[in-house]
């Protein structure tokens, strides 16, 4: 294991890797202009960035912050739009304040599944196991418990949740900490944490914009340019813009970018991804925030929309302390480099998104650090005279918050085989435990920071998206708590000399899968699962082989951040059942014992599709490795990603995507659709926006005083401030007023603002309002048709476009558009279920046109129902309303 890039958490790590950069040289604050990438791939100029204030569901938030934001000097505006350093406060971010207008630092901290670094919280389940639920409540009961659990720390910013990557690559080593490799399943998961994150006045962080689909070479350094992920226009909005537009239109207040470059121009100051997609045509109005040390540039990035540099650092912390936004950005409005409408704005953003939330008022301050777990520590490692304090006060959060973690971890679990309903097995069977998975980390729950090892059971992978558990409720513990004869052996590799297997023993092996960021290397895999690829960690393919030749009954559970190849074994007629128990968080144990022993009935689905072989997948999504030059990944599977690839090209998975059997049995009856609003090709026009607040702030360049140290105002050493001295000031401002122009404008570059009419297919938060217009509502009743066992049943719609000789419009086979889960319904009981089809869920992306097209609104889509991307109840037909109950699917 060592540490290779941000978000340690230890000022040692910081020490030496500002040291180290030293050495290495700073970059250079240029624009680092977009790389030649494959035709047709561009990342095509945008100018100007956006103004926000124009969308409804922000317009309480603006008017407030523009009244705010009127009162500063400039360098308070360019002070909330920076971060003061790396380990320059308690969070993994800390923004500048704006103290004499009651304008706070604000504090920014991981992770998805739980407040990363600190003491007290809930170790959630990871967003995988999260969408394996396919339960919208649950998704939103998450993030209620999680955003409690951020504020009760101080946290204004939680850093989550992750809907980039998408999963593409089966081997990318953070899709766990997003939903599942759907574009769908991902934002509706995504859109409800965003909700219930919110509702708890924590302001959310959607991230990362986009493209990050694999973790290995995805910074920028000084010796190699980041990854390029060449995505087409279409698959951007069909595929990985999707769960950003439902993250918007859920109301995120801000929005991270990604490392990766994008078309050949890096995330954080590409003009087409931050102005074009972001601001215009989903209408975002809350401020953009690179992600960690991910910042290049300063004027180009803020006239590529960015808004927020995070930690504050130039790419390389280096020892002086450098920034691009901060000095540089007061600078860059004086001399004119950045017009003052685009610094107003930004400024605005960042406030209006604390007023969204309501932050003004008592919202606390951060009580804890992710420094250092002692009470007193220095306020600012990275200062390297850091004054000293308590930083830590040790806060208990984590409330009842175990009963929802414990309740996602236990409706993830997904049975994917049950051979002669092996499961659920009695308490006093003779059980036999193997896999070193089955207990916690001995060597402590904690041991390795971040989760940077794979010891004991996995409950998170590794990086900023894990968090310390409180405890971990393990498997093995569970088991002997709850059943009378359970042996276990600790190992991985399967013991010699057992005594005779008996008929009745059933064998339970544990085996696992982890990956995380490129920040660690664990047991040779760099953040992606380069090194181990899709076989089960610690020789597992051989621990079940063996178990399976001793004994007749072996149950095989996984704990995984993805995808595992199971060929070795899954025939094997031994291996009657197997059980994904994802990445449970601290409730391993009884979440999965109660399933294994019948309390409950397993609910879970697969959020991504078990292949049979890795070979089952395009080449396209294969692991980029380094190289010279800019890395190139070209997206040119297009939309055919996880099941949209396997069904296109005729490739049995071994599991299909959305598969989970339950112990009870599920039948359809009441079957029907109605159609809602009628659909034409296109989508009626958007609305205009409704006024351009910006742009009648006084945006003149404010005089040189503005940039100064307030007086007997004293630094503290490599803080990132936002003031000049006095005769940087007075040369900037004479710059400007001369009219000296920055030197390097991006082609393309204008200062007019867009109309609504341009971009055709935009509109206020999440884009044209007309999109999520109810085209079809297909209603269904579900019954548990089985005689034993109570369960709760998956119900999941997908979407068949009609046949089209228009080549253009080639569509997937089937495409997951909605989702539902009943509650537990005992045998012979019902629940009436109702799922919905909007006009974008019937539309294409139409590049040409730049907006979304029903191909054909009179033609037949089907409306596939079922409870997995194989199986199939029902279907209904959008052009007759007819539904039919035992037709099998398309395949
Ligand atoms: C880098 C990660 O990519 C991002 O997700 C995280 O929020 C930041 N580091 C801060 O730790």
């Amino acid at each position: 294991m060592h540490f290779l890039s941000s978000g340690s958490p230890s000022g040692l790590s910081a020490l030496s890797l500002f040291l180290l950069s030293d050495l290495l040289g700073t970059t250079a604050g240029a624009a680092i202009q977009p790389r030649a990438v494959p035709a047709p791939y561009v990342a095509a100029s945008y100018y100007p960035a956006p103004h926000g204030g124009w969308a409804d569901d922000w317009a309480d938030a603006y008017e407030k912050a523009l009244k705010l934001v009127s009162q500063m000097t400039l360098a308070e505006k360019t002070n909330i739009t920076g971060g003061t350093g790396f380990f320059m406060g308690p969070c993994v971010g800390n923004t500048g304040s704006a103290d004499r207008l009651g304008f706070p630092q604000l504090c920014l901290q991981d992770g998805p599944l739980g407040v990363r670094t600190t003491d007290n919280v809930t170790a959630f389940p990871a967003g995988i196991t999260t969408g394996a639920t396919f339960d919208k409540k649950l998704m939103y009961e998450r993030g209620v418990a999680l955003g409690q659990e951020f504020k009760g720390k101080g946290v204004n910013m939680y850093l989550g949740p992750s809907v980039g990557p998408l999963g593409r690559k089966p081997r990318a080593g953070r899709n766990w900490e997003g939903f599942g490799s759907d574009p769908v399943l991902q934002a509706f998961a995504g859109a409800e944490t965003v909700r219930g994150v919110q509702d708890q006045g924590c302001i959310a962080v959607l991230k990362h914009l986009i493209g990050n689909e694999q973790e290995i070479q995805r910074m920028f350094n000084v010796g190699q340019q980041g990854i390029s992920a060449n995505i087409d226009d279409r698959a951007m909005h069909e595929l990985y813009l999707w769960p950003f537009a439902e993250g918007v239109r859920a109301g995120t207040a801000v929005v991270m970018t990604s490392y990766n470059a994008v078309n050949g121009s890096a995330s954080s100051q590409n003009a087409y991804s931050i102005n074009g997609l972001l601001k215009e045509e989903l209408g975002f109005q809350g401020p953009v925030m690179t992600d960690w040390l991910a910042h290049m540039s300063g004027v180009a990035s803020a006239l590529a929309g960015l808004d927020m540099s995070m930690p504050g650092d130039t790419q390389i912390p280096v020892l002086p302390g450098t920034a691009y936004f901060m000095y540089e950005m007061t600078r860059a409005a004086l001399n004119g480099s950045v017009p003052m409408d685009r610094i107003n704005d930004m400024a605005t953003r960042v406030v209006a998104a604390w007023y969204k939330l309501g932050q003004d008022k008592d919202y606390p301050r951060p009580n804890f650090s992710s420094n250092t777990r002692a009470r007193t520590g220095l306020l600012y490692p990275a200062a390297v005279f850091s004054p000293s304090g308590v930083v830590n006060q040790y806060v208990n959060v984590q409330a009842d918050h175990k009963i929802i973690a414990k309740q996602v971890a236990q409706e993830a679990i997904t049975l994917l085989k049950n051979n002669g309903s092996l499961l659920p097995i009695s308490t006093s069977a003779p059980i036999k435990v193997f896999g070193t998975d089955a207990q916690a980390n001995p060597d402590g729950i904690n041991k390795c920071t971040d989760k940077s090892c794979n010891k004991g059971t996995l409950g998170m992978g590794w990086g900023s998206g894990s968090a310390d558990y409180p405890y971990m409720d393990d498997p093995i513990s569970s088991l002997k708590r709850k059943a009378g004869n359970v042996e276990f052996w600790n190992t991985d590799s399967f013991p010699k000399n057992l005594p005779d297997a008996t008929a009745d023993d059933v064998a339970l092996v544990f085996i696992s899968s982890d990956s995380g960021e490129n920040s660690y290397e664990v047991e040779g895999n760099h953040g992606d699962r380069d090194k181990s690829g899709l076989k089960a960690w610690h020789n597992g393919d051989e621990l079940v082989q063996k178990a399976a030749e001793k004994y007749s009954n072996v149950v095989v559970v996984v704990h995984t951040v993805g995808p595992i190849v199971m060929e070795p074994w899954i025939n094997h007629p031994s291996v009657k059942a197997v059980v994904f128990a994802h990445l449970p968080g601290q409730e391993a144990g009884d979440s999965l014992t109660e399933v294994l022993f019948g309390e409950v009935s397993p609910s879970g689905h697969l959020p991504y599709t078990l292949p049979v072989s890795e070979s089952d997948y395009p080449e396209s999504v294969g692991i980029v490795p380094n190289g010279l030059g800019q890395p190139q990944d070209t997206f040119s599977e297009g939309i055919y990603i996880d099941y949209r690839y396997f069904q296109k090209n005729g490739v049995k998975p071994q599991y299909a995507f959305g598969h989970g059997l339950s112990y009870a049995s599920f039948a359809y009856s009441d079957v029907r659709v109605q159609a809602v609003t009628p659909l034409t090709t296109v989508p009626p026009a958007r609305p205009a926006k409704s006024g351009d607040p910006i742009a009648a702030m006084n945006n003149t360049i404010p005089p040189a005083s503005e940039a100064l140290r307030p007086e007997g105002f004293k630094d503290i050493f490599r803080y990132r401030y936002s003031f000049l001295a006095e005769n940087d000031a007075k040369n900037a401002y004479a710059d400007g007023a001369a009219g000296k122009k920055y030197p390097s404008l991006p082609p393309g570059y204008s200062t007019t603002q867009k109309e609504a009419g341009q971009t055709p297919a935009g509109g206020p938060s999440g884009g044209n309002p007309a999109l999520w217009d109810v085209a079809y509502v297909v209603s269904l009743t579900v019954t548990n048709n089985g005689t034993a066992h109570a369960g709760k049943a998956s119900t999941q719609l997908y979407v068949q476009f009609p046949a089209t000789d228009n080549a253009k419009y080639d569509t997937p086979v089937l495409q997951l558009r909605d989702f539902a889960k009943t509650a537990a319904l005992a045998p012979g009981e019902s629940e009436a279920v109702e799922l919905t089809i909007r006009r974008k869920d019937v539309s294409v992306w139409d590049a040409e046109l730049q907006n979304w097209v029903v191909p054909n609104p009179e033609g037949r889509f089907k409306f596939w129902i079922g409870d997995a991307s194989d199986s199939f109840g029902a279907v209904c037909y959008s052009d007759s309303t007819a539904c039919e109950t035992g037709v099998p699917g398309p395949l």
